[in-house]
């Protein structure tokens, strides 16, 4: 099954939750790039976007679609993204685009988040994709020595330097059965800017694309 089709079929999907006059946040990576073909035929009817990252921002523009300043805004209606891995309380791996702190930061702000994802992605216990932590460059060594003490195992991401410009370790070897808590742990460590784990903000709902067409997991209400 060719995922890209189901990463689309997601992307479409997502319209069905847009309101006119809203502002949007767009997520980053290759199923985004769906949502925002998917998005420019509703641009007239939305107020405007506010982006996670320069690529998407060039994207949304390219599309003709208003794109604002995030410091502008101190919450948006809806934030949609997708996710490298997403667990049964749509909790979710991210980063593996390197956007991962702006995303958070939309995240955090949004009223409702939606997820979108192809059927891949979709995972019992989250690990398998290598974590993504961005930091301070200088904090590199000490960092990657917290993470083995966790049991994880670093890997410096070669030539990529974030837009905030900062790098990027991918942890390998996790098995994540409590994501709220390491999020807090990796979180406090100094010099870590963002965990690509998005536990205690995690999704609202998630759009899965699969063969048989979306499947819709909205989170149960506390
Ligand atoms: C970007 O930093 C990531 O969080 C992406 O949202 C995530 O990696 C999913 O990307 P793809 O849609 O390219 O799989």
């Amino acid at each position: 099954m060719d995922l890209n089709k189901l990463k689309k079929q997601a992307a479409w999907a997502a319209l069905d939750y847009i309101y006119p006059g809203s502002v949007i946040g767009v997520g980053t990576g290759t199923t985004i790039f769906y949502f925002i073909k998917a998005l420019s035929t509703k641009k007239n009817l939305i107020y405007g976007t506010v982006s996670s990252s320069n690529s998407s921002t060039a994207l949304l523009k390219e599309q003709g679609i208003q794109v604002f300043n995030l410091k502008n805004f101190s919450s948006v209606a809806l934030y949609v993204d997708s996710a490298d891995e997403i667990n049964h309380h749509l909790q979710m791996i991210k980063g593996g685009g390197a956007a991962l702190t702006r995303e958070k930061i939309i995240a955090a702000m949004a009223k409702s988040f939606i997820c979108i994802v192809d059927k891949s992605k979709k995972v019992d216990i989250l690990g398998n994709f290598p974590l993504p932590i961005e930091i301070i460059p200088m904090a590199i060594s000490y960092i990657s020595k917290e993470i083995i003490k966790i049991g994880g195992k670093p890997k410096y991401r070669k030539d990529v330097i974030t837009d905030n410009g900062n790098v990027i370790i991918d942890v390998y070897n996790l098995r994540i059965k409590d994501p709220i808590s390491m999020e807090k742990k990796i979180n406090a460590l100094p010099g870590v800017v963002t965990v690509g784990l998005f536990a205690s903000r995690s999704a609202d709902i998630v759009l899965i694309g699969t063969k048989t067409g979306i499947k819709t997991i909205t989170k149960k209400q506390k």
